[in-house]
């Protein structure tokens, strides 16, 4: 049997992979166009591996992702594929229309046109995953109680608004069509792969280069981060025992403001790569805050705790070491990407 996979070279989805392969026999098969988030290095180990296939192919080509559905017969299909960036999604939105909502509408279309030529049997066994984020439901207050999967949607960026649309389509399909979709929100995820624009990795990067190291506004909005494993895990369980039609808030217990973050980072690298005379958190700048930034995201996880089984494992204090560690180790990785037209939108987006 197959599992077809969608952003897989992307962070998360990279990560799936490599967790995946270690865990299962099963087939995966990965779409992805390679936009400069997704990373064919980040599969490198496994590019050889029998088990997985790779397909560079734009998921709102709707023509092309039939072709696939029907050539592979897969009996998942898990959607990570996205533009992933709110700064990027305030100065260029369309790429996210494309992706986060066409995309997401060709998926559905190829799968509904598949489904309904399975067997009995291989229907009951099918499913779609959309993998979606905490921040279609908008901001909290700090006194406010965490998101529940009952929360309305009320987006307040172009990225959390197109994966917004793209998780309503989703959930019309199963409505109206009896497509069997799940659909999962997710909190902000933190390890290995992560491309260096976001606050972790971004963190690190600078301060390792050198660099200021941007907070944006105050410092003192606060995500709920989760390993990237532990999501992946989540992700597992919710194709093996997820309701159909059923969405399931995923969290990591773990609020913490974005000036605490960078400081836990800047004492790590203390530690383990010291600056010649400097401590690193004097390269912290303020800076210009985020349009429309959301204050709070927290996850209340207790529907997929209770209904699968499913609890985070790591502990942030254990995650961030693991995650500081593996860019100290892999430098030319973050070589690799930082090389490219990196500079021109760090520069474009810090101005
Ligand atoms: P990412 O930006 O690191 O990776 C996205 C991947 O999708 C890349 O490999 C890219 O090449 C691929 N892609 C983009 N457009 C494509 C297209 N049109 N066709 C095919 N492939 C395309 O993203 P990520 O952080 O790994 O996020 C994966 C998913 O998880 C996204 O749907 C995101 O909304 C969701 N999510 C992310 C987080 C987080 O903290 N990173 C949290 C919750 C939910
Ligand atoms: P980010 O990693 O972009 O994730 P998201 O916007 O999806 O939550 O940002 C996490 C938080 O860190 C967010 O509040 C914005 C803030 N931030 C900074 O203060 N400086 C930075 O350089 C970046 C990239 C983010």
């Amino acid at each position: 049997m197959t599992i077809l996979i969608t952003g897989g070279a992307g962070f998360i989805g990279s990560n799936f992979i490599h967790r995946w392969l270690s865990k299962n026999e099963e087939k995966i098969v990965n779409v992805d166009l390679l936009t400069y988030a997704g990373n064919i290095n980040s599969l490198k180990d496994i590019s050889n591996d029998k088990r997985y296939i790779f397909e560079k192919v734009d998921i709102a080509e709707k023509s092309k992702i039939y072709k696939l559905i029907n050539k592979y017969e897969p009996r998942a299909v898990i959607n990570f594929a996205a533009e992933s960036h709110v700064d990027r999604s305030i100065h260029s939105p369309e790429a996210f229309i494309r992706t986060n909502i066409n995309g997401v509408f060709s998926l559905l279309e190829a799968s509904k046109d598949y489904f309904f030529r399975l067997n009995s049997n291989k229907k009951n066994s099918f499913k779609i995953i959309q993998v979606s984020t905490d921040e279609v439901y908008g901001s909290l207050k700090e006194e406010e109680d965490k998101f529940t999967e009952q929360n309305q949607y009320l987006p307040n960026s172009p990225y959390a608004a197109s994966k917004a649309a793209g998780d309503h389509l989703a959930r019309s399909y199963c409505k109206t069509y009896g497509l069997p979709v799940c659909i999962t929100n997710c909190s902000n995820n933190y390890g290995p792969y992560q491309f260096p624009e976001k606050l972790i990795p971004l963190t690190i990067h600078n301060a390792l280069e050198n660099k200021q190291i941007p907070i944006y506004g105050d410092g003192r909005q606060i995500r709920d981060w989760l390993f990237v494993d532990d999501h992946c895990d989540a992700i597992c369980e919710v194709l093996a025992k997820g309701t159909v039609g059923e969405t399931y808030n995923i969290g990591g217990d773990n609020e913490i403001t974005n000036i605490d973050i960078v400081n836990i980072i800047c004492a790590k690298l203390d530690e383990l790569s010291p600056m010649k005379d400097n401590k690193y958190d004097s390269l912290i700048s303020y800076v210009k805050d985020r349009p429309g930034h959301d204050r709070r995201y927290a996850i209340n996880s207790t529907k997929i705790k209770n209904e699968l089984n499913w609890k985070p494992h790591i502990k942030f204090i254990e995650g961030i070491d693991i995650t500081i560690q593996w860019y100290l180790d892999n430098q030319a990785w973050v070589k690799n990407i930082t090389s490219g037209d990196y500079k021109e939108w760090i520069d474009l987006n810090y101005k």
